[in-house]
């Protein structure tokens, strides 16, 4: 196989970097940053593959500057609504994400964002930190129960499905609501479709599992949260332009919900105004899926597209209509 000429937008794990070197000339970015705009447009020029982050907006722009020759642009991440699919489609370029090898870790996650806004577990170790502990008190950073309650879903995909099989562990309902009911999941989870209407109204935590496009964007807004329980608490690992998040900062300022767990944000690294101030929110910097096991398997299954495609294959993960 001839050597072909492969840019990796940011480190990924050495050993995927590794698996690429060992057949191709590799060049990966040496900031400890994202690229700029005009750095990814400069790093891709001439490039046969490109391996890229969620934060890389690969635009037409981005594909012409890679140039005719450039036949692959991986995502290192399953969600791609930063690639412009077709305009790729339209310059014969293949665009790849890497499903399923990160179910596990976003679902945990979510469940861990989850028993930390229940339990008020950042706001409480916060407490300890700045020393004012002085005792266990009876009446001190109560939370909420969350075995029995009732769980919403919203979107039961891949990750979606994983965060609803563990609520078995806690005897809990789950209702979910996505584009169409799906029977064999019902049946296996024991989880019951509902309208989006009442998701919000019976949940008593309800967590997002959704892509981003242009009918999920701000899928949560000032209507919903007023639907919502004032008890309820909203998980979000999925992508943070589902929540309209001026709209979240009121509805937890206003106690129109209980409490949020946020992994993702609408402005990402920004975040908006009013909401570090919030003490009912969990705020963690989009790290679902940062475990070393899952970002490997990330890495293989990029690594393993860009490969595939440079060798003539039609790749797994093909997201090309
Ligand atoms: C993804 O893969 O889309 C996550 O947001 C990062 O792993």
């Amino acid at each position: 196989m001839a050597h072909s000429n492969i840019y990796v937008t940011r480190m990924i794990p050495q050993q995927n970097i590794d698996a690429l070197r060992a057949v191709h000339h590799v060049e990966v970015n040496p900031h400890d940053r994202a690229l700029t705009r005009d750095e990814l447009l400069e790093a891709v020029r001439g490039r046969d593959a490109v391996i890229t982050l969620l934060t890389d907006t690969v635009d037409a722009a981005v594909l012409d500057a890679a140039g005719p020759q450039c036949r692959i642009f991986a995502n290192y991440a399953v969600g791609f609504n930063n690639f412009d699919v077709a305009a790729a489609t339209a310059r014969k370029i293949v665009m790849t994400n890497t499903p399923g090898v990160l179910d596990d870790a976003t679902a945990a996650h979510a469940w861990a964002l989850l028993f930390a806004v229940t339990r008020r577990t950042s706001e409480a170790e916060r407490y300890v930190r700045a020393g004012r502990w002085e005792g266990w008190a009876p009446m001190a950073f109560i939370g909420q129960d969350i075995d029995h309650k009732t769980v919403g879903v919203a979107g039961l995909g891949r990750i979606g499905a994983k965060f609803a099989r563990k609520a078995k562990a806690f005897d809990m309902k789950v209702i979910y609501t996505d584009a169409h009911p799906n029977r064999t999941l019902e049946d296996e989870l024991g989880a019951t479709f509902v309208d989006k209407e009442t998701l919000l109204r019976e949940s008593d935590f309800l967590s997002l599992h959704l892509p981003l496009t242009p009918e999920t964007r701000h899928y949560l807004g000032a209507r919903e949260f007023a639907l919502m329980k004032k008890t309820a608490v909203l998980i979000n690992a999925a992508r943070g332009p589902l929540i309209d998040e001026r709209a979240l900062v009121t509805a937890l300022r206003d106690k129109m919900i209980w409490g949020a767990g946020l992994d993702v944000f609408e402005n990402e690294p920004d975040l908006e105004d009013g909401l570090l101030e919030l003490e009912n929110v969990v705020i963690v910097p989009h790290i679902a899926s940062a475990t070393i096991e899952t970002r490997i398997a990330m890495g293989n299954i990029a690594v393993g597209n860009v490969l595939g495609v440079l060798n003539g294959e039609r790749p797994r993960n093909c997201i090309n209509p």
